[in-house]
């Protein structure tokens, strides 16, 4: 008989133990009882560790203050306590502040403002980009009232010269891209205003929002302090949080608390908002994902979805970039996994800033979560679900919510690299992007395999990558093995009891 390192060939460990009970537990006694004891606890403890340890990471993640971050980044003490009073200006990282280079270093809300009204278009000119149409429109007001800016940029000729060939019978197109819908994502702004200033526009139209939440993008430079809360492990948890790290809108809640998390308040339906019945923190005035009092309940969301609606017939895409995860992200949609041209156009895209990101910091593509919770309110979740705009996307930038200015031209050309690639392919399958998004759920289900939308089913390959399995079932696998250990182990111990 082998003793219990060595159990027999062919016979798992949990029932080479129940043979050996059977074929006499007496022999071996107390020191066998105990051994067996010991190894059932330690499969459990294992077994209870690799579960939980993602949330002890988390847990460990979760206090641990921005401004270590920028010390692992370099920063000086001094550069930090800059960074606490608001004023992002690190000077490791920035040029003289006197630099007229906008892209020098990030921008208060005014300049931002100033640049998008007095600059930009005047820019384009200057630096020859294509696309001789650029105007700025007011799409609608924040909640402290200022207005929401939108950047239209046409070519006029290549749009009448499309028309007078035949090649598009319908409207013109347009590729939607907006920029900080958090506040504190602030390289998703520069991104935006980089990418629409150097974009060549041939026959696809750009629409540009750079600052969607213009109050959160303005809080995150006061320097001032706030109590975040938040739901966890059953009582909710308060931290202290500087306005660098502001994520929602300043909307004065019911309750005196501060902020909308606008990235929850989509949706016109219980289909897309409110979705998430099971986050507490979701209902939470004060925490950084409160979702309102209903589905647009914000006035930067209504502006959003009223601009769309406005150009309901020309918007084919939709690209809302957030920060810091590295990845475009497949949008949420309860009718089951997205065409395939939406991943395929998302891999071109994802395949062209990969061209210059850095070797550590390759961008991926990230499924779309399982559950509806997941897209519970989330821009992309109406988008894609409720606005019917095919080519929905959103994009997490990579770096970091406090980024070096040095890092602002990289990952914003990084990003005109991915969106100029998703221009040529918009453009490429004009014919069939004339946008005729699905009208009912039905239509909406379409796939290469059942589509009634041949010219769609045309652009879609079969390049899909296999989406990643989650490592949950391997978990769940480890536990059910700790649990049948341990009832063995029960059942033994009370065997032995018995018998001693
Ligand atoms: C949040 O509040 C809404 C409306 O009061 C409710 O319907 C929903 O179930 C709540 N969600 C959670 C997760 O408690
Ligand atoms: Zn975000």
């Amino acid at each position: 008989m082998s003793p219990w390192w060595r159990p027999e060939a062919g016979v798992s460990p949990c029932h080479a133990n129940r043979l050996r009970s059977r074929r006499g537990p007496r022999r071996r006694g107390r020191a066998v009882f105990a051994t067996w004891t010991f190894t059932w606890v330690a499969v459990l403890l294992l077994a209870v560790l690799v579960l939980s340890a993602p949330e002890l990471t988390a847990a460990k993640k979760a206090p641990r203050k921005e401004t270590d971050l920028a010390r692992a980044f370099g920063y000086t003490e001094r550069e930090i306590s800059k960074l606490k009073a608001g004023q992002v200006m690190p000077p490791g990282g920035c040029s003289d502040p006197k630099d007229s280079d906008f892209f020098a270093r990030f921008r208060p809300y005014e300049e931002i403002e100033k640049f998008l009204r007095d600059r930009l278009c005047q820019l384009r000119r200057e630096i020859g980009s294509v696309g001789s149409s650029c105007e700025v429109v007011e799409i609608g007001h924040s909640v402290e009232g200022r207005p929401i800016l939108a950047i239209e940029i046409r070519n006029e000729e290549a749009l009448a010269a499309a028309k007078a060939s035949g090649k598009t019978k319908k409207k013109e197109k347009a590729a939607l891209i907006t920029g900080s819908l958090h506040a504190r994502e602030w390289t998703s702004t520069t991104s935006v205003l980089l990418t629409i200033m150097r974009i060549d526009v041939t026959d696809v139209s750009v629409f540009a929002i750079p600052v969607i939440n213009p109050d959160g993008y303005v809080y995150t430079w006061s320097g001032e302090k706030q109590i975040k809360k938040k739901w966890s492990k059953g009582a909710v948890v308060e931290d202290e949080v500087e306005a660098r790290y502001w994520r929602k809108n300043r909307r004065v809640n019911p309750d005196m608390t501060l902020g909308v998390d606008l990235n929850r308040n989509f949706g016109s339906t219980s289909a897309i908002w409110g979705t998430d019945k099971k986050s507490k923190s979701i209902n939470l005035t004060e925490s950084d994902i409160y979702q309102g009092t209903g589905g647009f309940s914000e006035p930067e969301t209504r502006a959003l979805r009223d601009y769309h609606k406005k150009h309901k017939k020309r918007i084919v895409s939709f690209f809302d970039v957030h920060c810091c995860i590295g990845a475009l992200l497949e949008p949420f949609s309860r009718e089951g996994k997205a065409p395939d041209y939406v991943f395929k156009t998302g891999q071109v895209v994802i395949d062209a800033i990969n061209t210059k990101a850095p070797p550590d910091a390759k961008y991926e593509w990230r499924p779309r979560p399982v559950s509806s919770a997941s897209g519970s309110g989330i821009s992309s979740s109406w988008a894609y679900q409720e606005a019917r705009i095919p080519f929905t996307y959103v994009v997490e930038l990579r770096g970091k919510f406090v980024e070096r200015c040095s890092e602002i031209k990289p990952i914003a050309n990084e990003i005109l690299l991915g969106f100029r690639a998703l221009l040529k392919e918009l453009s490429r399958m004009e014919s069939i992007m004339a946008p005729q998004p699905p009208k009912n759920e039905a239509a909406l289900r379409v796939s290469p395999a059942d589509s009634t939308d041949v010219e769609l089913a045309d652009v879609a390959t079969t390049s899909q990558k296999p989406h990643q399995g989650s490592s949950t079932s391997h978990k769940a696998m480890f536990f059910l093995l700790g649990l049948i250990c341990l009832a063995g182990g029960y059942f033994f111990k009370t065997k032995t009891e018995k018998l001693v």
